[in-house]
């Protein structure tokens, strides 16, 4: 029986070629390769949180309602205009799937978040790619607005992608490029905000004269709940309704719901988490730059690019001193480069240490 499945041929084409997502998991070491908060919740927000009534018994409530109560006060957008999902990665692939698939192709910015891609091709949607540009310094990237737009003319083209600030370079590109392209390409503009509470602007403000303008974000960076897989989306009502056909009833558990309502109560204290982790990068990659050998790359985000002589031996030395970092392949306008976020400030002093022994 088994014998007379055909898996690789009865597969969608699309799937065919795809390689199985790997994270790399290494017992003891101090992990810095995903750019999470790696800073406690604040005082009194898991107490909250285990003392919630919860009906575990039920479904959850499939429209998040208290949740986007909650995010519509902390956003300033209507719950109409807000989408919850199983992490900003499942609504990446709802995008692709409502607006993407066969006859739709989707612009995005190489060197950029790989899950853009990964879902594009899950969903036979086609990709564009209009990579960034090196700015003079060779240290610093910006967007091709003129090559974006042309891209983004032809008919198969229903979306663009930015991600802002840019995972893995750290960019942040400049508002008013970004709301050019919005203006100007009359597509679907997806501005993945992932890292926006650490550089501190964003374009949510916008949403109310843009209804191609779609801002995505997730309580997984400066929220710290990367485990509980929360994300969401902001726009105007129509275009969160298009999405809202295509999705999972329940897919967002019950759990974090009540997490995200909770942790919206602590802006504050995550504010100031937040400062903290910035003022710790800055401390690492003053370290870095510090060796001529080393290119350190502009970030405003919680974690920073940078490229030394061997990346290879740089990683491996890391993983034996106690620190996984992030390796990033063949990126494209850098080549082989490592990405860390930062850690703890009492890890971050070991890890300088570190990277001083393996670099001089
Ligand atoms: C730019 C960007 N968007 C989205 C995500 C996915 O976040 P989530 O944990 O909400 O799926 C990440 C995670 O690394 C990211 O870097």
């Amino acid at each position: 029986m088994v014998d007379k499945m055909k898996l690789e041929e009865w597969m969608r084409p699309s799937i065919r070629t795809l390689k199985a997502y790997e994270s790399k998991s290494i017992p003891d070491c101090v992990r810095l390769d995903a750019n999470e908060n790696p800073l406690p919740w604040p005082p009194g927000m898991i107490e909250q949180l285990l003392g919630s009534a919860i009906a575990f018994n039920r479904y959850p409530d499939g429209g998040a309602q208290e949740l986007k109560e909650a995010l519509s006060r902390y956003t300033g957008v209507p719950a109409e205009g807000i989408l919850t999902g199983n992490g900003s990665d499942e609504l990446i692939q709802l995008l692709m799937t409502t607006f993407g698939g066969e006859k739709g192709a989707v612009v995005i910015h190489p060197p950029t978040f790989s899950m853009y891609e990964a879902a594009a091709r899950v969903t036979g949607t086609g990709v564009l790619e209009v990579p960034l540009l090196l700015t003079e310094t060779g240290r610093d990237f910006r967007l091709d607005v003129e090559g974006i737009l042309k891209a983004a003319a032809q008919p198969q083209v229903h979306m663009i992608v930015l991600c802002n600030p840019n995972n893995p370079t750290g960019t942040l590109f400049p508002r008013e490029e970004i709301l050019r392209i919005v203006a100007e390409s009359g597509k679907i503009v997806i501005v993945d905000e992932a890292y926006g509470e650490f550089s501190g602007e964003s374009v949510v403000d916008q949403i109310p004269y843009c209804p191609n303008l779609l801002v995505m974000k997730t309580f997984s960076k400066l929220f710290a709940m990367a485990a509980l897989r929360l994300g969401y989306l902001l726009g105007q009502p129509s275009i969160i309704g298009a999405l809202n056909r295509a999705r999972q009833p329940f897919n967002v558990n019950s759990f974090s719901q009540k997490a995200g309502v909770i942790a919206l109560n602590y802006g504050e204290e995550y504010a100031e988490q937040g400062r903290i982790l910035i003022a710790e990068l800055a401390r690492i990659a003053e370290a870095l730059t510090a060796f001529a050998s080393v290119k350190v790359f502009a970030t405003r985000a919680n974690f920073l690019l940078f490229q030394p002589e061997d990346p290879d031996r740089v990683y491996q030395e890391l993983i034996g001193k106690g620190f996984l970092i992030r390796t990033m392949g063949n990126l494209p306008l850098v080549g082989k480069a490592l990405r860390l976020s930062a850690g703890l400030p009492e890890d971050n002093g070991r890890l300088i240490k570190a990277l001083g022994e393996i670099l001089k």
